[in-house]
């Protein structure tokens, strides 16, 4: 069994969101000594961002110098269709995810890998994962707060996951962590619980 764990925070190692998903790695492990954990941390070692110098990476064999990118492509979207689990620190930053989550999602949303179109419509070929996201925001967003409509970043990755297949990720939240140190303290408190109830099911039901 493989857990693939992925970081997207840019504020260093106490990022709210990197210390959600390393508490939901931690509780995973302890719970299947057997899973081998892969941590790709997307800003120590960024993807670069697609342009159009580079985006011939996602053919195959990239071409016109492009061979490098596109073994990069192919080592980025093979780490995701390995892992059983997906562990997921995403932060919320300006009102959505980080652009280097954006730049991973472009090399792991591939036709006919990760999804296919189909006369019916989208197939999502992924859904096979469970995907559990560490979700960190400054502010309130969640279902019922006077923000909740400017929340692109949740139902993004839900749609997202949900385009290849994945309809029902876990999402453990901490948010309102720069409201108020008591705000921040609660949410913390609130996250840390729910990771440690977090048990990979059904990807780990053995
Ligand atoms: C570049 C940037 C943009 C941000 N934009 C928002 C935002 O739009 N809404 C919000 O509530 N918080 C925003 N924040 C605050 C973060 O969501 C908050 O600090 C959260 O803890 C970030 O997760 P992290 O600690 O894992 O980096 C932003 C922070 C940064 C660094």
């Amino acid at each position: 069994m493989k857990l693939l764990h992925i970081d997207a925070g840019i504020t260093g190692p106490g990022a709210v969101s990197r210390q959600i998903s390393a508490a939901i790695v931690e509780n995973l492990v302890r719970a299947n000594p057997a899973l081998e954990v892969v941590h790709r941390d997307l800003d120590a070692d960024p993807i670069p961002h697609l342009d159009s110098h580079n985006v011939g990476a996602l053919r195959e064999t990239g071409g016109d110098g492009l061979e490098g990118e596109a073994a990069r492509t192919a080592a980025v979207l093979q780490e995701f269709l390995d892992a059983d689990v997906v562990v997921l620190g995403a932060p919320m930053y300006n009102l959505g995810i980080p652009s280097q989550l954006k730049a991973w999602f472009d090399r792991i949303m591939v036709a006919g890998k990760t999804f296919r179109y189909t006369a019916e419509g989208v197939q999502g070929l992924a859904g096979d994962k469970t995907v559990i996201i560490a979700s960190a925001r400054g502010g309130l967003y969640a279902p019922g707060t006077p923000q909740a409509a400017a929340d692109f970043h949740e139902p993004y990755l839900k749609g997202l996951f949900g385009f290849i297949g994945v309809k029902d990720p876990t999402v453990i939240r901490a948010e309102g962590v720069n409201v108020s140190p008591e705000l921040r303290e609660d949410a913390l408190k609130a996250a840390f619980a729910s990771a440690a109830q977090v048990t990979g099911a059904p990807a780990l039901a053995a």
